[in-house]
Order: structure tokens, then C-alpha cells, then sequence
């Protein structure tokens, strides 16, 4: 999709030499984008200020949203952290490496590039084999941390193939590496330690269920009960921010809906009487035989339907319809972080991005 960007960045094989070569360009302050299980990250020197800023800059990304610094091994938490809650060391022992990311308080030398100028630093242990390549090749390099968000433009959908990337960041980036399609295909589900309870500031890779089993309790999720409020606008010590919190995150540019199962074939009729074009992620609703636009019948199940999402996001986006209606998922727990991110989509505003 050209968005007017110069499109030159190189997607590379993720060969030893490439990764070596990935790992050489990250030292001397370079970005590369590389694949996780999660999404795309566009990643830079966590320890090179300059280096963490150009992120921000090949993004649009606002210098006062904080990155998460991906790190090769439990190991490394206390090199990040200048204290590691007993819940945060369990819920790390569980689930790295892994689609979690961990909010804790930072190390002295972490930079405020990084922080985003709090006092918490978010902290991951990516299991793509590519992105442990490159962290451990980044390591033998002297290097630490790879400080990374998810290699879109901001405000729009996370990538979850070499080729979204290039297609968004293309001329602001050389090089992605290329480790085909994410497996999880949406982000790590955060988990903040910086106030006396845990708390979930965005679902996803790890479910809910999960985290309370080896947590005892549920973490807290910031404005579903009293003294919670949402993320993403004035924040205080307890509730840090994360800008997956703005509502209008993971937005395509096509206004869309978000709409009952029972309802999305009503929905859908008086558009294509309007002479609208209608691009449709349905799931369990059939494709009416009147209907002749961009049609997803998505995964009935959530871990499918999640690896797929962004793609599909992007299909639709792309088929420059007038709207686009997303057929609402259950509103059951294995769903939660599936639905909010559609939900975000749903409320996407391109003058409101995040
Ligand atoms: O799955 C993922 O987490 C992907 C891959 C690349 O690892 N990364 C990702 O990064 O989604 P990003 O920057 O798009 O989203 C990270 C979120 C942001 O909402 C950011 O505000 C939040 O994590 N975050 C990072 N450090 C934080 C901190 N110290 N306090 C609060 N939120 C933080
Ligand atoms: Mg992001």
C-alpha cells in the first residue's frame, strides 16, 4: 500500500549472516525490524538513547510513549530492574520466553528514551527463534536490551508479516528481517508491578486464567472497578501509561463497526441499498449471496482468529470500502484481548491516533 513513503527497505532471509549482520547495524545505532511471536517489532540499542529516539521517529510515534526493552533470558530482569516484585519473577518463570510483557520498576541506568520518562520499565523475553537469534548475536556484539515497539507507523494495525512492515515503514527502515507470519499474531499481554496489585494494562497473548493461576488472584484490570480507571489519559504512579490503552489504537483507515452477530446481516443490507461498498470480518455469519465485496469468514476459535486478525484488518482496510463491519467475537474470557483490539479498531480516528 503506498502511503507515499519511499519504499527501499530490504526483507532479508533471517540467515546467520543476516542476523550477525542485523545485530552489527543495532550496535552502531541502526533500527532493524525483526519478527516475534507476537508482532513485527522495530528495534534499536536499548542502551543508545539516539538510537531509542530515531524509533520514535520512523514511527510518528509521540518521545513520551515508553518501549518495551526485549531481553534474551529471565536472567537478564535484575540488569533492567532495580526491584522485581515476587509476582512479576513468578509470572516471568512462567511465561518467558513468551507474548507477556512485564512492567517494573526501572534499573538507574535505563534512559528516559526508553522509560518514556516514568519510573517503571516494560520488560519481555521474545520466543521467536529469530528474535532470540538476534538478541543473543546482539549479546556476542556487547550489546544488551533491544528496545522495541511494534514496527508500525503509529496509530495504525501491528504488523504481523515482513511484508506489513515494508508496506508501513518502507524508506524510513532498511532492513526486516523476514520470519514469515507471527504465530500469536496480536501483542504481549502487559502486566504492571508498580503499585501495591498487579495490574493488566492490556490482554493478549497470555490470557487472563493464565496469569491468575500463577499470580493466586486475577490482576487488576485498570478501570473495571473502584479506584480503576482506563489508561490513556492523565496517569498517576499506580496506573502507568500505555499508548495500547488510547482508544483509537490498531486502527485501519476505512470506518469500522463493530456489530452483533444477529444484527450484521440489518447492518449490511441498507449500506448495499445506499449503493455502499461494505468489507465484512465475519465469523459465524454466512456471506449473504447478494453480497459482492471484500467478504473474511474468520477462525471460530480465538487463538486462530487472533493469528489472523491484523492481516485481515489490513484485507479489509485495503478494499477502500465505505465501511468496514466486524462481526462482534463472544463475549467470553478466551476472547478478551481479540475483542480489544477490534473494539480499538472499531474506534479508530486517524486525527485521534495512537
Ligand atoms: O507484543 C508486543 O508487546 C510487541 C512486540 C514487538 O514485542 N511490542 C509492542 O510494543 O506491542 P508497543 O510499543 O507497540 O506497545 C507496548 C506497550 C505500549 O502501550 C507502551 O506504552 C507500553 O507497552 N509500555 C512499555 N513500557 C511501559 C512502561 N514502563 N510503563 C507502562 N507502559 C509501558
Ligand atoms: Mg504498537
Amino acid at each position: 500500500m503506498d502511503r507515499g513513503f519511499r519504499v527501499s527497505t530490504r526483507i532479508v532471509a533471517p540467515t546467520p549472516e543476516a542476523i550477525a549482520d542485523a545485530a552489527a547495524r543495532l550496535a552502531a545505532g541502526a533500527l532493524v525490524a525483526f519478527p516475534t511471536e507476537t508482532v513485527y517489532g522495530l528495534g534499536a540499542d536499548a542502551g543508545n538513547a539516539a538510537a531509542v529516539r530515531a524509533i520514535f521517529a520512523a514511527k510518528g510515534r509521540p518521545a513520551d510513549h515508553p518501549v518495551i526493552v526485549h531481553i534474551s533470558s529471565v536472567a537478564d530482569l535484575g540488569h533492567w530492574a532495580r526491584a522485581v516484585p515476587a509476582g512479576a519473577r513468578a509470572l516471568a518463570e512462567a511465561f518467558w520466553p513468551g507474548p507477556l510483557t512485564l512492567i517494573v520498576p526501572r534499573a538507574a541506568h535505563v534512559d528516559d528514551a526508553v522509560t518514556g520518562g516514568q519510573d517503571s520499565v516494560g520488560l519481555r523475553v521474545p520466543s521467536h527463534p529469530v528474535a532470540q537469534a538476534l538478541l543473543v548475536a546482539f549479546a556476542a556484539r556487547g550489546g544488551g536490551g533491544i528496545a522495541a515497539p511494534s514496527a508500525n507507523r503509529f496509530g495504525r494495525i501491528s504488523p504481523t508479516t515482513a511484508r506489513h512492515v515494508a508496506d508501513d515503514l518502507g524508506g524510513a527502515i532498511d532492513t526486516v528481517l523476514d520470519g514469515g507470519h507471527c504465530e500469536v499474531g496480536i501483542e504481549s499481554t502487559i502486566v504492571a508491578f508498580t503499585g501495591d496489585e498487579p495490574l493488566l494494562l492490556r490482554p493478549g497473548g497470555i490470557g487472563v486464567a493464565a496469569l491468575a493461576r500463577v499470580l493466586g488472584r486475577a490482576p487488576v484490570v485498570p478501570g473495571s472497578g473502584a479506584g480503576g480507571r482506563a489508561g490513556g489519559g492523565d496517569h498517576d504512579a499506580a496506573v502507568p501509561r500505555a499508548s495500547g490503552t488510547l482508544a483509537s489504537h490498531y486502527a485501519p483507515h476505512t470506518p469500522a463497526w463493530l456489530v452483533p452477530a444477529d444484527r450484521l446481516r440489518a447492518e449490511i443490507a441498507p449500506r448495499l441499498a445506499r449503493d455502499q461498498r461494505v468489507a465484512v470480518l465475519a465469523r459465524t455469519i454466512a456471506r449473504p449471496a447478494e453480497f459482492s465485496g471484500v467478504w473474511i469468514a474468520a477462525p471460530e476459535d480465538a487463538t486462530r482468529y487472533a493469528h489472523d486478525l491484523y492481516a485481515n484488518l489490513r484485507t479489509l482496510d485495503a478494499a477502500e470500502a465505505d465501511d468496514i463491519l466486524i462481526e462482534a467475537p463472544p463475549n467470553a474470557p478466551e476472547w478478551l484481548a481479540v475483542t480489544d483490539r477490534v473494539a480499538r479498531a472499531a474506534h479508530g480516528d486517524e486525527d485521534d491516533r495512537d
